[in-house]
């Protein structure tokens, strides 16, 4: 598969707040190695140009750490938490892995795609949304998940789903985490073993 890099912005520099957390993640390494806080500064890079990465921003990167920009590249076309175009406000992506797909995760892609009006990997006409698919979150226990920005809700269905959206349009943030009556990754319900707490 060929992936393109979107030019945008001209140039990029951290701002003086993203500098200092920069500064603090390439100080977690040996000298010499700064290139292992690669990940963390395209975090940083992509949080600060509005949920992706700019060609410039790259480049930025690469040569803030002192490395040849391919090595950047293979990094950030690599890992799926990366973007490489703009994308809109809210990135909704839905986990498609097999055990989120048995639970349901292709019930709750049809019911995004039905709730937003877009096909997978489209934005919306006002740039609110764009619906992504993700590998698995390590969240399986609790599946279907679906990731928002930084946040996983779990245990979603359709009907989830689409609250979930309905949610995210009225401006607020749904609590993350299971999405029935589930504390954390109990099973539903509540315990079912261990549950005499007078031994
Ligand atoms: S398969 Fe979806 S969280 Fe693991």
């Amino acid at each position: 598969m060929t992936t393109t890099l979107r030019t945008g912005p001209a140039t990029f520099a951290f701002s003086a707040e993203n500098k200092a957390k920069a500064e603090k993640a390439i100080a977690k390494y040996p000298a010499g190695k700064q290139a292992s806080a690669v990940l963390a500064l395209l975090d940083l890079a992509q949080r600060q140009s509005g949920g992706w990465l700019p060609h410039a921003a790259l480049d930025y990167v690469a040569t803030y750490l002192g490395m040849a920009p391919i090595r950047v590249y293979e990094v950030a076309t690599f890992y799926s938490m990366f973007n490489l175009k703009p994308i809109g406000k809210h990135h909704v992506r839905v986990c498609t892995t097999t055990p989120c797909q048995l639970r349901g995760a292709l019930d709750v892609l049809t019911a995004c795609e039905q709730k937003l009006g877009v096909k997978l990997g489209e934005t919306t006409a006002d740039g609110q949304f764009t619906l992504g698919e993700v590998e698995c979150l390590g969240a399986c226990v609790n599946a279907p998940v679906v990731q928002v920005g930084d946040d996983y809700f779990e245990d979603v269905d359709g009907a989830a789903a689409g609250r979930l959206i309905d949610a995210l349009k009225r401006g607020e943030w749904p609590k993350a985490g299971p999405q029935i009556d589930r504390q954390k990754s109990a099973p539903k319900g509540g315990p079912t073993t261990l549950k005499d707490q007078t031994t």
